[in-house]
């Protein structure tokens, strides 16, 4: 047998791996424990071109780059690397441009492969990069965040910010593929860790009321760093993002119920100046309100609701009593939201866990309600 069969073979035994059908776009997601230092062997199992530029941030490349350069100089890849400041602020076209000026002052050329080596932010950027430099060049994902691992690194959508809006310069562009290794998650911060858990709570919430007991069951040792559990997260994640993206890729239908609790998580994320929440502790907000209104429109039972909110209350995010949070500013949010179409706001809601609606236009009495009820609760 080669060594080519044979290190696939290990690595099937040592991983799982989530498929992500999307025809000639279709790609796999491998899962698994001490992954990184086998990114040159599978480099060359997916035939991988010789030039190769690995995008990171500051606090990734402290912990992993050496491992992952040496993985890949190992097997005679030429490697280039791009370390920036972490943070928000990367994602956007001033990092860009710096990017693109050294891919061609060092000749990269069509045939080149950037491999994201980070959280959301280096994959989101990276990934536009690829996308767009010399019309498309190759893409890998290393999601280095709970957060990137089970949402961000999966779907394609990679992208940009523009100084008025997030995320609104970018383009869908799939990875050749993505290598998750839940060994880094020991380095993350804390509340990074809480926010992917967000994430992984909404999967159960609009996808998976199994999924959606196991977290119950399991929240404490996620949140320890559980490794069983964590692996077990993140596959479920993978499988549920990749189901949803390969029936709706562009986000014409199916792929909006990604977005529930991020209507109004998105809201108080922008009242809290994206410094006091996170992303993913806003989300969580989001998902009480949107669940309130999902009772008050009689889509969701009590026990549901409860259910819901018992499981979030046992997730340690900070209060919103420090956010000047005013009903009028939080719907002027709402209004410039990417789903709002004729001028009325739109949500995903759950009929029940494990099950929720495409896009609704919403009653903005029932969202006022909402707001004044997720004021309460988060103090
Ligand atoms: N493309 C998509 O589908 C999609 C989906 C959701 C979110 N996003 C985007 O993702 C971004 C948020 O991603 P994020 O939460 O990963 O943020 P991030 O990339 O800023 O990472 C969070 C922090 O954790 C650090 N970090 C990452 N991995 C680490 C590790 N293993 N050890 C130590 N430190 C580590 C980073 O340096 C950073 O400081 C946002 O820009 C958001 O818009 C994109």
């Amino acid at each position: 047998m080669s060594l080519q069969k044979n290190f696939l073979r290990t690595l099937i035994n040592n991983s799982h791996i989530v498929k992500v059908p999307l025809g000639n776009r279709s790609y796999p997601i491998y899962i698994g424990a001490n992954l990184l230092k086998q990114i040159g062997s599978l480099c060359l199992t997916h035939n991988v071109a010789r030039k190769i530029v690995i995008i990171t941030d500051e606090n990734v490349a402290r912990h992993y780059l050496s491992l992952v350069k040496s993985s890949l100089e190992k097997k005679k890849f030429s490697v280039h690397t791009i370390v920036l400041p972490s943070g928000e602020r990367q994602k956007s076209s001033a990092t860009a441009e710096k990017i693109y000026t050294k891919l061609l002052e060092w000749n990269i050329e069509r045939n080149s492969t950037i491999i994201a080596l980070g959280g959301g932010v280096v994959g989101d950027l990276a990934g536009f990069i690829a996308a767009t430099y010399q019309r498309g060049i190759g893409f890998i994902q290393i999601p280095t965040s709970l957060l990137a691992q089970v949402d961000s690194s999966v779907g394609g959508k990679v992208g940009i910010n523009h100084p008025l809006a997030k995320n609104m310069i970018g383009a869908f562009y799939q990875p050749l593929f993505v290598l998750a290794d839940t060994s880094v998650l020991k380095t993350l911060p804390k509340r990074e860790l809480i926010c992917g858990i967000g994430e992984v709570v909404k999967y159960g919430i609009i996808l998976d009321k199994k999924f959606f007991s196991f977290i119950e069951q399991n929240l404490n040792k996620a949140l320890s760093r559980d490794k069983k559990v964590l692996s077990h997260i993140i596959q479920r994640s993978c499988e549920l993002k990749a189901y949803v993206v390969s029936r709706d890729e562009k986000e014409q239908n199916l792929r909006a119920i990604l977005n529930f609790g991020h209507t109004i998580g998105h809201a108080l994320e922008r009242a809290g100046k994206f410094a006091s929440l996170k992303h993913g502790e806003a989300i969580l907000y989001g998902m009480i309100a949107e669940t309130n209104i999902a009772l008050e429109s009689r889509m969701v039972s009590f026990a549901d609701k409860e259910r819901i909110e018992c499981l979030i209350q046992q997730i340690p995010i900070p209060s919103l009593s420090s956010i000047r949070l005013r009903n009028a500013d939080l719907f002027e949010t709402m209004r410039k939201d990417k789903k709002v179409k004729d001028n009325s706001i739109r949500m995903t809601l759950p009929h029940a866990i494990g099950k929720i609606s495409l896009p609704l236009n919403i009653d903005e009495r029932l969202i006022d309600r909402a707001l004044d009820y997720v004021k309460l609760y988060g103090v």
